[in-house]
């Protein structure tokens, strides 16, 4: 374990699946982490014990990443508790799956304002205390289908192109002031998110997977380790595949 370096992450939906592997593994660098989820506050507050119990401080948040104001006040409250920000990762997502034929409005809005425009929300309020200090690092979670598309997810895949746009301008608009924007693109991941498709989606899924066998937490958490870590401080605007070669 390293020791910590007295800096903190922003983890957002780090209760479960990826963001609570994500949070471990940072705090297992030595980071302090905010464990920011729109769930009860009781799910966030065992994330938190996993992560205390790795020798870093750690705080529960609950925040809807899609609310403007309950971002503004959550980054603030982060701010003033573990005073500064120097890791974001954008990390909290849904599906609301459907071909284009059938999906409702509700459906398109609900997924473009949690995936993209929490990350927006996050990123808004959390880079001019980056700026100050002159230095962080913004890591958001796309995935394979924002790059491919994939059919009955036009929401989710707009959404992640979306993620991608924005790591990308944020690269150039932050580069000056040594904040690095980097996203990665995950295949298929075994978590909450995956677990209701069916055996037969998921054989499917299998087939395309080159090195054969599923994508764990651990494999999403190292590489968003890795470009939080200083060998990755000439690392920007990049999206990472982290997929068992599903994308080339
Ligand atoms: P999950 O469903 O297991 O966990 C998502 C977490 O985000 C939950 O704790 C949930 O409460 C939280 N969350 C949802 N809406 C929120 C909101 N409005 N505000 C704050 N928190 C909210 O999902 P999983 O699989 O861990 O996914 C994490 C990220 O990775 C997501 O962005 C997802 O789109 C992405 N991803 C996942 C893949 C997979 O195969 N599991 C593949 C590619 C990308």
């Amino acid at each position: 374990m390293a020791e910590n370096t007295g800096k903190t992450a922003i983890v957002t939906g780090a209760s479960r699946g990826i963001g609570l592997a994500i949070a471990k593994k940072l705090a297992k660098s030595g980071y302090n982490i905010a464990v920011v989820d729109a769930c009860d506050l009781e799910k966030s507050e065992d994330a938190v014990k996993e992560v205390k119990a790795l020798g870093v401080d750690a705080k529960a948040y609950q925040c809807n990443v899609a609310d403007f104001a309950a971002v503004e006040q959550t980054v603030k409250q982060i701010n003033e508790d573990f005073g500064g920000i120097y890791i974001l990762v954008n990390n909290a997502g849904i599906t609301r799956d459907g071909l284009l034929i059938k999906m409702t409005e509700e459906n398109f809005d609900a997924v473009i304002n949690v995936n993209l425009k929490g990350t927006f929300n996050f990123i808004k309020h959390v880079s001019p205390i980056m700026m100050k200090k002159r230095e962080g690092r913004v890591v958001s979670i796309s995935s394979i289908v924002g790059i491919e598309g994939q059919a009955g997810q036009v929401n989710y895949s707009a959404s992640k192109a979306g993620v991608i746009g924005i790591t990308k301008s944020c690269a150039r608009e932050f580069a000056s002031r040594n904040i690095t924007f980097n996203a990665i693109a995950p295949g298929y991941v075994e978590t909450p998110m995956t677990a209701v498709l069916t055996d037969k989606q998921k054989e499917a899924i299998f087939e395309m997977i080159p090195l054969k066998r599923y994508g764990q937490p651990e494999d999403i958490a190292n590489a968003v380790n890795f470009l939080c870590s200083e060998d990755a401080s000439y690392i920007t605007g990049q999206i990472l595949s982290v997929d068992g070669g599903m994308h080339m």
